[in-house]
């Protein structure tokens, strides 16, 4: 019997629908050639739903989620709707109670000609980013009192767990003893200024200790932004807050290609976890067919090596270097010259091409979840 996933889908606002598609269509050619079945559920959890019907999502969904593979996310945002409502209601809801405690962002670069940095080359740029994705200033702890009156007064608690940074600071030293490449692993904080994260500092020097095998370096965030542009290639693994691991791989999307062309993975180690691209819902360019869709594809190669389906992961990866490197993908950002749609016939057929076993191997099936 074939495998079977059932993956959660929340196409969202803006170009997350497109984007998605794309994605879909190289998972569809990717299961088709690897033999796996993707049974997608699909989740109207939106701006224009909640506009038509009030509703946002239900806490019963996130039950639902428990017993899916996977879930796979488009974007969230419309200025239509208050701000931060959807993206709270859905993305840092979902990171929340399924406690998805790592943010996983790979920055890699796969041509020259990509990056706006000058004089940096692919051997440079080959770093992952994990970003601690409950806690921090993103945990909710705060509010706003007296609003609008001149003695306002507005708190957003940084909150760090023990519990929260030590599993996340171990899952960096894990990955990095897990990779081919340097086996560094960079605390990055601002721990002078900020005297709670004295608990991260704290808290990597203990882990360390238990990697001997691994380097480690501790930097300041505005020296972490400094680097990133002035020497790319000091960093390896990178294990950082949720705040700074967030503004930190915006840049780093760039420094590879764009904010289009990067993924991530809001993952809990054996448990339903849950991928998207990292770029927003770029209302500014919805419906054109423009945007690339590099990063949602590459998020469900993240998915898949999740799922343990390491050899299909691979091959997409592979197929987006290889269509860069021979300039068939000119960019990996939007307006590449070839739309939305282009790019993600392009990388399908390539994995359909490259891995096609046989002609009658299942493929996806839809399912309302509704
Ligand atoms: C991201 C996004 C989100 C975040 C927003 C949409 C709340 O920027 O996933 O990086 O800040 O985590
Ligand atoms: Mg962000």
């Amino acid at each position: 019997m074939s495998r079977t996933y059932r993956i959660g889908v929340i196409a969202g606002d803006g170009v997350g629908p497109e984007v998605v598609r794309e994605g879909l269509k190289v998972l569809r050619a990717t299961s088709r050639a690897f033999g796996f079945r993707c049974e997608l559920v699909e989740y109207p959890w939106s701006s224009q739903h909640y506009l038509d019907t009030g509703e946002l999502m239900p806490e019963t969904a996130i039950e639902e989620y428990r017993s899916l593979d996977a879930l796979y996310l488009g974007a969230l945002g419309d200025p239509r709707v208050e701000r931060g409502l959807i993206e709270r209601s859905v993305l840092l809801n979902i990171r929340l109670t399924l406690d998805l405690y790592i943010n996983l962002r790979p920055i890699v670069l796969y041509g020259e000609h990509l990056t706006p940095l000058k004089a940096v080359s692919p051997a440079d740029v080959d770093m992952i980013v994990v970003r601690e994705n409950t806690e921090d200033a993103y945990a909710g702890v705060g509010g706003i009192l007296k609003s609008g009156t001149p003695h306002e007064v507005a708190i957003a608690e940084m909150v760090y767990t023990r519990h929260g940074v030590e599993r996340t600071v171990r899952y960096a030293f894990e990955l990095a003893r897990s990779r081919a490449k340097q086996r560094k692993v960079t605390l990055v904080d601002k721990s002078n200024a900020i005297k709670a994260q004295e608990i991260w500092r704290r808290t990597f020097s203990e882990v360390a200790a238990e990697y001997p095998e691994i380097q480690t370096d501790a930097i300041y965030v505005d020296a972490a932004a400094m680097y990133l542009v002035s020497d790319p290639g000091r960093f390896d693994v990178v294990v950082t807050t949720n705040l700074f691991g967030d503004i930190l791989t915006d840049l780093g999307a760039v420094i590879q290609g764009g904010v289009g062309s990067a993924a991530s993975g809001n993952i809990r180690p054996g448990a339903v976890s849950m991928f998207e691209p990292i770029h927003g819902s770029a209302p500014d360019i919805a419906g054109q067919n423009i945007a690339s869709p590099v990063g949602a594809i590459a998020a469900i190669a993240m998915m898949l090596d999740h799922l343990g389906e390491d050899e299909a992961a691979h091959l997409i990866e592979a197929t987006i270097r290889e269509l860069v490197s021979s300039r068939r993908l000119p960019s990996l950002d939007a307006r590449s010259g070839l739309s939305t749609k282009q790019v993600g016939d392009l990388v399908a057929n390539e994995v359909g091409n490259a891995a096609m076993k046989s002609a009658d191997a299942p493929g996806v099936s839809y399912q309302d979840g509704l």
